[in-house]
């Protein structure tokens, strides 16, 4: 029997105040850590899961111990998120999967983005003056897609899974009947969103107590329908979310509230598994999510407009280093408005988006003392010379690392927190609101600021454009030294790109590489947002450079990420949000 050493970080947001007060008074200095915030990171010698969840990341790395590769500890940490983090965790939304495969030296990525119903149309978030119905679109019953989680997490398993499904689930499974105990961070987070979440009864009914007060810490959880599904799901595999009970228990739902998803909806959905996009950036490479995603497209696009300058030589989150970020990001979000949507409807221009000619062009044309207005940036690949084929905030990461060296780098959502808000009654589970995710009118935002147009419009079974931005890294021989990824809407992918940066660039560790406070810029609006421990003179210069900085600071992103640093792994879980955990045996 092999000795198991589950231990357990418990990160706080108190660490990142430390830090970030520390970092205040280092202005321009570049990055450093307070001694006394206690901030490291986990290691292990075998396996890791990191997690937004500490109980979710318990159940994978049991799985681990008990056999099962990276992909069977990913499911199970999967299965387990939907039930103890349902803001986010989720088997009614969908995501993306990043698997490498260390005997085949392989990175594929795995497609499980909700699908449109075949009903949906471009305009169907229009009133008749032709406005967009937000309300609608994010907390309507025609805010979710056909969810893909399901589907996406048995493809998984069962092609690259070692155990059985019914192994993987069965922890989730037993978590919902035999219920968990409430966290703070639960706790706080369904009493911030009682005002949205009573409105539907079931969804009151599933997470609030039958007097309408509110799950204390310390409190147990139960979810027994949710555990009826699960147990339907690890029975009849897809079948048994798909077809039979639930898909009925879902089409009451939508049929009770006029919404559009179909049994045929249902039993037509599809996982796709795509090549993923990869490049070099310096000395490393990296693999990420493709599209239907934006995240890997941009994030190399930025990481090659980089490569033209010497990053390193300026200080950390100094102005001048920041300048250049900004810009790049900027270029990068006006690019993904115009050529970014599924791929399987609209062509994307992937190749030319990624190639370091492009880079080098849009690079020349930054100026390194003045910030650019958004209004003058425009979707710019027609500065390349050659044909181009073109027409036209509640998600989380998991990283999975096993003995072996398999990978998984997953992103998976409800799209806003506690998705649509509507709980599918009987079977226990909160349907998404990724509906917003398309362009429901070109040039008008959605719920991320985000702006889009035809290759983004709403068509039946077409899946909307994501941000999310699983990622692995190699280092200069094609070893993996980084799982990471995030929550954020559209500040994924620049919270993704600095992880990157802080560790190629600047030399970080990935926990000093987590918590080193984080900027973000997508072009519109027009808005530099920072985080509380951006030095106020990096600020400063970079307003005296012409940026525009959001009135606030605002806290950006949660990673849980994973790297190898040759001898052991080391996880780390954001302290930006309560509750993250890496689990290590
Ligand atoms: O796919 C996307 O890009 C969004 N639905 C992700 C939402 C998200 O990250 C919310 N998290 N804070």
């Amino acid at each position: 029997m092999r000795h198991l050493f589950v231990f357990l970080t418990l990160i706080t947001i108190q660490f990142l105040s430390a830090l970030v007060s520390a970092n205040t008074a280092s202005a321009n200095k570049g990055f450093y850590l307070d001694p006394n915030a206690k901030f490291h990171p986990v290691f292990a010698n075998h396996g890791m899961v990191v997690s937004q969840e500490k109980i979710a990341s318990k159940v994978g790395a049991a799985i681990l111990a008990a056999g099962g590769n990276a992909v069977d500890a990913a499911v199970a940490t999967g299965f387990a998120l939907a039930v103890t983090l349902p803001r986010a965790g989720n088997i009614g939304g969908g995501g993306f999967m990043l698997v490498y495969l260390a005997d085949k030296k392989k990175t594929l990525a795995i497609d499980y983005r909700e699908m449109a119903p075949a009903a949906a149309y471009k305009n169907m978030f229009l009133t008749v003056d032709g406005e967009v119905d937000s309300n609608k679109a994010r907390y309507s019953v025609h805010s979710a897609g056909v969810p893909g989680t399901v589907a996406g997490l048995i493809y998984a398993q069962q092609k690259y899974g070692r155990l059985t499904l019914a192994e993987t689930i069965k922890p989730a499974i037993n978590l919902a009947r035999h219920g968990f105990e409430v966290s703070p961070d639960l706790s706080d987070s369904l009493r911030s969103r009682y005002d949205r979440l009573r409105k539907q009864p079931s969804t009151k009914k599933y997470f609030y107590k039958a007097d309408g007060g509110f799950y204390m810490p310390g409190d147990r959880f139960y979810q027994s329908d949710l555990g009826a599904t699960l147990a339907r799901i690890g029975a009849y595999g897809v079948d048994g979310f798909y077809k039979g009970t639930t898909a009925g228990l879902i089409v009451n739902q939508m049929q009770s509230t006029g919404g559009l998803i179909t049994l045929e909806d249902l039993a037509s959905y599809r996982v796709v598994e795509r090549e993923p996009v990869c490049g070099k950036y310096r000395s490393i490479s990296l693999c990420a999510m493709p599209p239907p995603s934006s995240g890997g497209v941009h994030l190399l696009q930025m990481l090659n407009m980089l490569e033209n300058w010497e990053l390193s030589k300026f200080p950390h989150n100094s102005a001048a280093h920041l300048h250049l970020m900004i810009e790049v990001m900027r270029q990068a979000y006006a690019d993904r408005s115009l050529y970014l949507g599924d791929p399987d409807f609209v062509p994307v221009p992937t190749i030319e988006l990624i190639s370091k000619q492009y880079a080098s062009k849009l690079s020349a044309i930054i100026d390194s003392q003045n910030a650019r207005s958004s209004a003058a940036i425009l979707p710019s690949l027609h500065i390349l010379d050659a044909n181009l084929p073109v027409e036209s905030s509640e998600t989380t990461h998991f990283s999975v690392w096993d003995s072996e060296g398999n990978i998984v780098s997953n992103t998976y959502t409800l799209n806003l927190s506690y998705g649509s808000g509507i709980a599918v009654e009987g079977a226990g589970f909160l349907l998404n609101n990724e509906m917003d995710d398309f362009a429901s009118k070109p040039g008008v935002p959605n719920a991320y600021g985000l702006i889009g147009g035809a290759a983004n419009a709403i068509e039946g079974f077409k899946r909307p454009l994501s941000s999310m931005t699983p990622t692995i890294v190699f280092d200069s021989e094609g070893m993996p030294i980084l799982a990471t990824g995030s929550p954020g809407g559209s500040t994924i992918i620049t919270i993704v790109l600095q992880m990157i940066i802080n560790m190629v660039d600047y030399k970080m560790g990935v926990a000093e590489a987590t918590a080193a406070p984080r900027i973000h810029h997508q072009w519109l609006p027009d808005r530099l947002f920072y985080e509380t421990g951006i030095s106020s003179d990096s600020l400063k210069l970079l307003e005296s450079m012409g940026h525009n900085l959001q009135d606030k600071p605002r806290v950006l992103g949660a990673t849980q990420s994973i790297s190898w640093d040759g001898g052991r792994l080391q996880g780390a879980s954001d302290p930006r949000r309560h509750g993250g955990a890496a689990a290590a045996y």
